[in-house]
C-alpha cells in the first residue's frame, strides 16, 4: 500500500463549487483527466446522525452499481468516517433549518473518489492517535486505508474533505 498523503488545499487549479463537486478538482492533477471520471453521483443529506447509515448504504450500492464491489467495504467505512465528522462539524442549531452535508462519489471505473462537503470552514486536523485512543481514529483510518486524502475550503463557504480509494487499498 502506498503511503497516504494529506493535503489541506485544493490540489487542482480548477476550483470546484459545492454544487458541481467535480472530481478533477477533488483529486490531484496527477490523476487521469476529468473526462475519464465520468461516473458521478451526488447526495444531499440532513446533517443528522442518520446521515451516516444513509451514506454507508449509498456508497455500497453505488460501488456495486459501478462494478467496484471490491472497493465497497473500504469506501463505506471511509465515507462513514467523513460523514460522521461532517455532521459533527455542522453542529445542531436549535432554530432554523437543519444544516446539510453533501456526499459526492466519482469513479474512472477503477478508483472511487469520495468527497464530503459541510458548511463549517474549519479544516480537519489529523491527530496522532493510536488505535486505543477514544478520539482521533477517523482520519487515521482515512489516511491508512486510502490512496490519498485532503481537504480544502470552497469560495462559497464550507469545505470538502475528499478521499481516493483504489484497488491498491484492498487487503
Ligand atoms: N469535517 C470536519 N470539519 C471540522 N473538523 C473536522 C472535520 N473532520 C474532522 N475534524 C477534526 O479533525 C480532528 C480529527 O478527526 P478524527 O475523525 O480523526 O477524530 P474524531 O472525530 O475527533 O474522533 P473519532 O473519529 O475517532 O471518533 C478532530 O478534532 C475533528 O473534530
Ligand atoms: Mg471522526
Amino acid at each position: 500500500m502506498r503511503a497516504a498523503q494529506t493535503s489541506t488545499s485544493a490540489p487542482n487549479a480548477a476550483a470546484p463549487n459545492a454544487a458541481a463537486l467535480t472530481t478533477a478538482a477533488l483529486t490531484t492533477a496527477a490523476l487521469a483527466p476529468a473526462a475519464s471520471w465520468r461516473l458521478r453521483t451526488r447526495l444531499e443529506l440532513a446533517a443528522l446522525p442518520t446521515a451516516v447509515p444513509c451514506a454507508r448504504g449509498h456508497v455500497r450500492s453505488v460501488a456495486r452499481e459501478w462494478g467496484l464491489a471490491g472497493l465497497a467495504d473500504t469506501a463505506e467505512l471511509l465515507a462513514s468516517e467523513l460523514v460522521t465528522n461532517a455532521v459533527q462539524a455542522s453542529g445542531s442549531p436549535r432554530t432554523g433549518p437543519t444544516p446539510v452535508v453533501r456526499l459526492g462519489l466519482a469513479s474512472d471505473g477503477v478508483s472511487l473518489a469520495i468527497h464530503v462537503w459541510d458548511g463549517c470552514d474549519r479544516l480537519p486536523v489529523r491527530d496522532d492517535a493510536d488505535f486505543e485512543a477514544e478520539r482521533g481514529r477517523g482520519l487515521m483510518l482515512v489516511a491508512t486505508m486510502s490512496q490519498e486524502w485532503g481537504s480544502y475550503r470552497l469560495p462559497g463557504g464550507g469545505k470538502i474533505v475528499w478521499v481516493l480509494v483504489g484497488a491498491v487499498n484492498e487487503p
